[in-house]
């Protein structure tokens, strides 16, 4: 295990934390992510950054106790200290590997429904066919405990900055299935602000939007943390937590306070934003800046084929280095022993022999 000890006053902190899915067919694990240890800071801005397959959605699904005890998750810690509830500690343990996993323990739902919000990847599945967005917009700020008074003009706000309503239309009296999927997204972004949650995960909100709807998004992920859209904070409740995940790492900037970098379903790197470029960072980090850099800050960095070899298969994951059989600094050590990720006091480390 590499505990991260660099913040004491987390408002989340995962230690250790694995988790699986048993394949039947093959009777063998899929180990989604291993030994990840992190914590986020309240009114921290978290990036989790990594191609596609690295685990990014399973961990940040994880935090909601969306994914089962046992394979799932089969080891490790999730702490939690939320605004207004009792500190929350789980750990995890491994049940055997065939057994499906238990649901995570009763209690943990409501609070984390509530202070910890999710926006999901495929957003159309994630919204309710049955209901208005009206309705479930309004049902989501009413829970968020905004005033019936606000509750109008917080939704009109949040519509319209999304472009979801102009003076002659909005989309409030129609059902999921009668919007764009760019609509849809756009909806669950809402969804996501209205909660006004402690700790909101959003995963891979600017991916499949044009560049002008990419800088829509971000403007108001950075006005939803500064606290001018969504509904009223309490001015003892701290401003909003966020775990931002995408494959870009080019979006960082302006947006985070530190990035987290993925790979194969481990953490390779954690450093605060405003050092990108300014520190020596993981290789793999490295090359996700340099093709960032490429393809002029746009990069689609959905697999890296500038890169021979492939992420390794999670049946079977290396217990060596993950990243050596792709990277060009990787010798004899590399290849027999992982190196770890260590977190300094200031919340940054690179887990790698040849940089640190
Ligand atoms: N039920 C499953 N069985 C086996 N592999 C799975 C299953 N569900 C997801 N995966 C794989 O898990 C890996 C991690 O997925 P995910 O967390 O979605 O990665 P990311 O969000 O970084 O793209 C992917 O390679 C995906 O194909
Ligand atoms: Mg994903």
């Amino acid at each position: 295990m590499t505990p991260d000890n660099s913040a004491n006053k987390a408002l989340l902190r995962a230690n250790g934390l694995s988790a699986s899915v048993y394949n039947r067919n093959r009777g063998r694990e899929f180990h989604f992510f291993r030994n990840v240890s992190f914590h986020i800071a309240p009114d921290e801005v978290v990036g989790l950054v990594g191609e596609s397959g690295s685990g990014k959605t399973r961990l940040g699904l994880s935090l909601l106790g969306l994914l089962r005890e046992g394979p799932g998750l089969y080891a490790g810690s999730l702490s939690y200290r939320l605004s207004d509830a009792e500190p929350l500690d789980f750990s995890f343990q491994h049940n055997g590997g065939k057994r499906r996993g238990e649901p995570l323990r009763k209690g943990r739902a409501p609070v984390l429904g509530k202070r910890i919000g999710l926006v999901m990847q495929g957003a159309k599945s994630a919204l309710n066919p049955y209901q208005t967005i009206g309705t479930q917009l309004k049902d989501t700020l009413a829970l968020a405990g905004c005033p019936g008074t606000q509750i109008p003009v917080v939704m009109e706000q949040l519509l319209s900055a999304f472009s979801l309503a102009s003076r002659s239309a909005s989309i409030a009296h129609r059902y999921p299935f009668a919007l764009s999927g760019g609509q849809a997204h756009r909806v669950m972004i809402a969804l996501g602000f209205a909660m006004g949650p402690d700790l909101l995960v959003a995963d891979e909100p600017t991916t499949g939007v044009d560049s002008p709807i990419q800088a829509l998004i971000l403007q108001h992920f950075k006005a939803f943390r500064k606290g001018t859209l969504g509904p009223p904070r309490h001015a003892s409740r701290p401003k909003p937590s966020m775990l931002f995940i995408t494959h870009q790492i080019d979006l960082m900037k302006g947006l985070t306070d530190r990035v987290m970098v993925m790979y194969a379903g481990e953490l390779l790197e954690v450093f605060h934003t405003s050092q990108l470029g300014q520190r020596p960072h993981h290789p793999y980090t490295e090359r996700l800046m340099e093709i960032a850099n490429e393809a002029g800050g746009r990069a689609a960095v959905h697999s890296i084929p500038q890169i021979p070899g492939r992420m390794p298969v999670m049946y079977d994951p290396p217990e060596a280095c993950v990243f050596a059989d792709r990277c060009s600094l990787a010798n004899e050590r590399c290849r027999k022993e992982k190196p770890e990720l260590v977190v300094d006091p200031q919340g940054q480390g690179v887990a790698c022999h040849e940089r640190h």
